[in-house]
Formats: C-alpha cells, sequence, structure tokens
C-alpha cells in the first residue's frame, strides 16, 4: 500500500476531484479527513471510504472561514493524532468578462482559492512539522499557468496558489514539508456543469488520482516545488472522422 495508516485532509472531498483523490487515497492505505460545507455530500464520501476499510472524518468546513479550518485542522489532530498530506482542492470560480465581475464574486474566488489554500496550509504546518514533516498537494489549474477570457478572477487566483506553492516549497525544505500543485485542464466534474461542452474529450475525476498518489506518497521524498499539468488529449475530430 503506497499510503498505508497516512492521515490525509482533503478540501474540497464531497465531490469531484476531491472525491475521487479520497477514494483514491483510501484504497492505498490512507485514512482520510474530507472538509467542505455540504454535510450530505461529504458523509457519502466517508461511507465510501470505511466500505473500503479505512476511517474517515467527515468535517463541515468553509476554507475561507479561519476559524473553521482552525477547527477542521484540531478535530483532525483530536480522531488521527497526526496530519501527514494535505490535498488544498477546494475550489471556486466565476465566467464574467473582466469590466462585468463584482468586487465581491473577484474576492470570492480568491478566497476559496488562494486565501483557503493559505488557511490550510498555515494550520496543518506545525502539526506536520511536529510529527516529522509531510505532504502538501495545490490543486490549482492549466488556468494558473496560462490566461483564459472570462476567467481574470480564477486565472490570478491559480496562479497566485501556485507562487505560493513554490514558496512554500522553499520554505518546507527545513521542516520537511514537501509541497507541490497540479495544474488540470478540463475536467468533468460539476465544476463546468453550466458549460455546454463534449465531455468526451475532457479529463475524468479520477483521472488526477495517480499524480496526487504519487505526491502524497514517500516515491516523491525529493519532490517540492513543481507543478504538474495533466491534460487531456487525444485524436482531433477530424483525425476520428478519417
Ligand atoms: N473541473 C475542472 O475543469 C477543473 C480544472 C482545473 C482545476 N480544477 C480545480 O479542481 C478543484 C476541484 O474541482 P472539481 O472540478 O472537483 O469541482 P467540484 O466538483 O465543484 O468540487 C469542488 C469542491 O470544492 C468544495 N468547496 C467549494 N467552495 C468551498 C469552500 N468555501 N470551503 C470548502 N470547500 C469548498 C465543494 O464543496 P462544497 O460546495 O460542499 O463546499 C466541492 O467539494 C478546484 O480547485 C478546481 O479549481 C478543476
Amino acid at each position: 500500500m503506497r499510503l498505508q495508516d497516512k492521515i490525509a485532509i482533503i478540501t474540497g472531498g464531497g465531490r469531484g476531484i476531491g472525491r475521487a483523490v479520497a477514494l483514491g487515497f483510501a484504497g492505498q492505505g490512507a485514512d482520510v479527513v474530507l472538509a467542505a460545507r455540504t454535510p450530505a455530500e461529504i458523509e457519502q464520501v466517508a461511507a465510501e471510504v470505511e466500505a473500503l476499510g479505512r476511517r474517515a472524518l467527515p468535517v463541515r468546513c468553509d476554507v475561507t472561514e479561519e476559524d473553521h479550518v482552525k477547527s477542521m485542522v484540531g478535530l483532525t489532530l483530536d480522531h488521527f493524532g497526526r496530519i501527514d498530506v494535505l490535498v488544498n482542492n477546494a475550489g471556486a470560480g466565476n465566467m464574467r468578462p473582466v469590466w462585468g465581475i463584482p468586487k465581491k464574486s473577484f474576492e470570492h474566488v480568491l478566497a476559496v482559492n488562494l486565501v483557503g489554500t493559505f488557511l490550510c496550509t498555515k494550520h496543518v504546518w506545525r502539526p506536520m512539522r511536529d510529527a516529522g514533516g509531510g505532504s502538501i498537494i495545490n490543486v490549482s489549474s492549466l488556468g494558473g499557468m496560462r490566461g483564459y477570457p472570462l476567467l481574470t478572477a480564477y486565472c490570478a487566483s491559480k496562479w497566485g496558489q501556485i507562487g505560493f506553492t513554490v514558496a512554500c516549497a522553499e520554505e518546507g525544505k527545513a521542516d520537511n514539508i514537501r509541497v507541490n500543485a497540479i495544474a488540470p485542464g478540463k475536467a468533468d466534474t460539476a465544476f463546468r456543469a453550466q458549460i455546454r461542452e463534449d465531455k468526451s474529450r475532457m479529463l475524468k475525476a479520477e483521472d488526477h488520482v495517480g499524480v496526487c498518489l504519487f505526491l502524497a506518497s514517500d516515491e516523491s521524498r525529493y519532490i517540492t516545488g513543481h507543478v504538474i499539468p495533466i491534460e487531456w488529449f487525444g485524436p482531433q475530430a477530424e483525425d476520428q472522422a478519417a
């Protein structure tokens, strides 16, 4: 088992990529904390984790609220005694022209994607360090490496998340805490449910599990400060017709 008896917190673990990573980690021997705002979803994933024979702790937590994050980390330590892995996966976005984004909406995207990543990292850092180290995985986006129209708030937050990753990785070297990011392209989850597009030419939530397992495990023990893009590729429509 690649994560035997490791304790992993996964924010946004109630659906989509977070759920897939939680189940993938449990399948490799980890116990998981599922932190998000919708109790029914995190409780459902907790039941799925338990069906795999691992322990799960669903915690209602808004990552933009420091008191929620602090208490989620406290509950994790009370329950499991340690934190080996943090996956900062909770995310939000909006699609609007830059001239039409209400300030509150821009701030909300930064609050979830960037400040939420900061708050969770801040509060797990000392317990992780004191237990000998660990691995933090930030779920950024290709929007954190490129620019896309109508996604200015999202891109700003995801580029910020990558800057935060690289700086934390430097700081983490002294504490044996590795910090890396993944940068998914389009993935077929509820995140994009409102967009009409060809789902067959997109990543599935499960496509993110292997890379997260690698970054969470000791297999990547000398890898820190990196960003791994994950992008669907395949034959173009013209090729398929040929
Ligand atoms: N799908 C894509 O095409 C794509 C591409 C690149 C990157 N990503 C990134 O991948 C990550 C996961 O996205 P997904 O596609 O799996 O979307 P999803 O299915 O909508 O899941 C998002 C998760 O984040 C949680 N969340 C949102 N706001 C939160 C908050 N304030 N506090 C705590 N949890 C919060 C949601 O739970 P609650 O609503 O219950 O809180 C949910 O569990 C995000 O960071 C996203 O930016 C996605």
